[in-house]
């Protein structure tokens, strides 16, 4: 069991709904290592994609919560992953992303067969048992060709039933990866998820996102006017173009009920075919796709990992809190593994969210660094940010919990 400092308890007893959090949240090295030992390790995080790891043998090396992973595909075709350290001093055993028969720990030598037994070790005294010195594993789920992962034994499993279909209809499974972009943030974990939670910000922060998507109308401004336009755009769309047969889809009409962890879809706006500058494909069509309906299909694997389905591509987000004030942004987009490479138009496809993404990353930088000022106090939420209160309710919550 993790001890908690009187400093933790004191400010989780402090907090109050609807306002952000006290610096203490943001800023305190003590309570960040609290998160990290518990919180944090009891969360699915998206490690990465299936064509990572295509082959038996083919591992990559990913580092989550300060500790180093190895995830690997084994010969019965099963993603698993282990605790980058050799069971006999504690080396590192693998650095880099690569492919093998056996983990060889540089140290001393001792070999892994790719499903974490203990091969071979010299020289050991007698009656040392190997068996028992495999990797330490990590859980591991491969679903829709997603790759997620927690460091705790006691995680509730993964529930991948809302959107597993949406993936497969998606051709996420044998998709490939077209890009990647990392966006090293200099603040905490929460800072960027409450960040990723609100639109509130769209229209001040995000010129190119407010010019491409229509939802900005009812997301971004508290005003009649444009939410009912937004809703009879969706109205419509949903009657005349929108694709019937994308599975377990929510469509986000006016009042709608929908969460993360469902599929929702929508359209883009204003006509557009994808999420590219003029509103054209950037890639073939994915997966079952038939044709172009303009939609944008959304869900999440609360609260790190988040995913948006195109016609022609798919996004994925990875937040991965890193240090107390440093948060690992990775943005992955896919398309159809059939796609010839210049069928793709690379800097197209990753115009809106490299942009907007580097946008957030400045505006939560400058978050962070007002939140150190002894004159930062918390203030209250607006009406355009209730999203992101549920998120850190459920923190403070599990926290008090614990
Ligand atoms: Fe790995 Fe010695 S630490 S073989
Ligand atoms: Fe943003």
């Amino acid at each position: 069991m993790v001890v908690r400092s009187h400093a933790i308890e004191e400010a989780l007893a402090r907090y109050r709904p609807g306002r952000s959090l006290e610096q203490f949240f943001y800023t305190s090295e003590g309570l960040f290592e609290y998160e990290r030992r518990t919180w944090l390790a009891r969360q699915w995080f998206l490690i990465g994609h299936s064509s990572e790891v295509p082959r038996t043998g083919s591992y990559i090396v990913r580092e989550l919560l300060g500790e180093s992973l190895i995830v690997v595909r084994t010969a019965t075709d099963a993603v698993k992953g282990f605790f980058n350290v050799c069971r006999h001093r504690g080396s590192r055993i693998c650095r880099d992303d690569g492919i093998a028969t056996a983990f060889t720990c540089p140290y001393h030598a001792w070999s892994y067969a790719i499903d974490g037994r203990l091969r071979s070790a010299t020289a050991l005294v007698e009656g040392t048992d190997k068996a028992e010195l495999g990797l330490k594993p990590i859980r591991l789920r491969e679903v829709g060709g997603l790759l997620f992962c927690s460091l705790d034994p006691k995680t509730p499993e993964l529930d991948a039933t809302p959107f597993l279909p949406g993936l497969e209809y998606q051709g996420v499974p044998g998709a490939r990866i077209a890009a990647r972009r990392h966006y090293p943030t200099a603040a905490n974990w929460k800072l960027v998820m409450e960040n990723f939670h609100e639109c509130y910000h769209c229209l001040p922060a995000h010129p190119q996102y407010s010019g491409v998507m229509g939802h900005v109308k009812r997301y971004s401004m508290d005003a009649a006017g444009p939410a009912a336009d937004w809703n009879n755009e969706v109205d419509a769309w949903a009657r005349t173009e929108a694709l019937s047969d994308f599975p377990q889809a929510i469509v986000e009409t006016a009042d709608a009920d929908w969460s993360y962890t469902e599929i929702t879809r929508f359209p883009i706006g204003g006509g557009r075919r994808t999420q590219s500058e003029d509103g054209q494909p950037v890639a073939p069509l994915m997966g079952r796709y038939p044709r172009y309906d303009g939609g944008v299909a959304t869900f999440g694997v609360p609260p790190f990992s988040y995913f948006f389905l195109l016609n022609d591509h798919a996004v994925l987000f990875q937040f991965l809190p890193r240090a107390t004030e440093s948060t690992d942004v990775t943005v992955t987009w896919l398309v159809d593994a059939a796609s010839a490479p210049d069928a793709v138009d690379v800097e197209r496809l990753v115009w809106l969210w490299d942009v907007t993404t580097l946008q957030d990353k400045a505006i939560i930088e400058a978050n962070a660094a007002g939140v150190r000022s002894r004159a930062y106090e918390p203030g209250p939420f607006s009406k355009l940010e209730l999203w992101g209160v549920p998120l850190i309710t459920q923190y403070i919550e599990d926290l008090r919990a614990q």
